[in-house]
């Protein structure tokens, strides 16, 4: 794997997979700042995601998405980036991931997704829908995608988000040849 690709460690998976909980548990852990796209996003535009789907649409919504992962991707200082569920729509968004970041899929049941998710309703794509059509359809969209980019998949089902990033810092060590202290 080339230096640039081992700089920067990217979640990504369903929303509710815990990328932001377990995100700043591994950025803890590996010394590493953490960033989530969604707050980067929100701060950028001064608006919350749920208010940039409703007065802008989706598309803006995506382009913001784009030269946000872009913008991290290019730091030099190594991060932890917690990307949105729907990053892998765009190609262009899976080329920049391969290539630019070691890409972690945190795979998680729907029924699970669905139990998490159903306890806040901020989602911009389940205000007012069934989640669990909402996550089949998108697992079905999605699930290859995450896939077909990821370096390292792990399964978090039942397990809390301390005892994944503990696995996960585990497994990176030998991965980016990181020492125990
Ligand atoms: C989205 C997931 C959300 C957020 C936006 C769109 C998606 O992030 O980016 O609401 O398309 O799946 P989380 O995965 O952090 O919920």
């Amino acid at each position: 794997m080339t230096k640039e690709k081992l700089r920067h460690i990217a979640l990504v998976g369903h929303m509710g997979s815990g990328k932001s909980t377990i995100g700043s548990l591994l950025g803890k852990l590996m010394n590493y700042d953490h960033v989530d796209l969604d707050v980067a996003i929100t701060n950028q535009a001064g608006r919350s995601i749920g208010v940039i789907f409703a007065e802008k649409g989706e598309k803006v919504f995506r382009d913001l998405e784009e030269q946000a992962l872009e913008s991290k991707l290019s730091a030099s200082e190594s991060l932890v980036i917690s990307t949105g569920g729907g990053i892998v729509e765009r190609s262009s968004n899976r080329r920049l991931l391969q290539e630019k970041s070691f890409v972690i899929w945190l795979r998680t049941d729907i029924k699970t997704l669905v139990k998490r998710v159903s306890k806040r309703s901020t989602r911009p794509l389940l205000i007012g829908k069934d989640p669990l059509e909402v996550l089949t359809k998108l697992d079905a969209e999605r699930a290859d995608l995450y896939s077909e980019i990821a370096d390292l998949t792990i399964d978090t089902n039942n397990m809390k988000a301390s005892n994944v990033s503990e696995l996960l810092f585990d497994s990176l060590k030998s991965h980016l040849g990181i020492e125990n202290e």
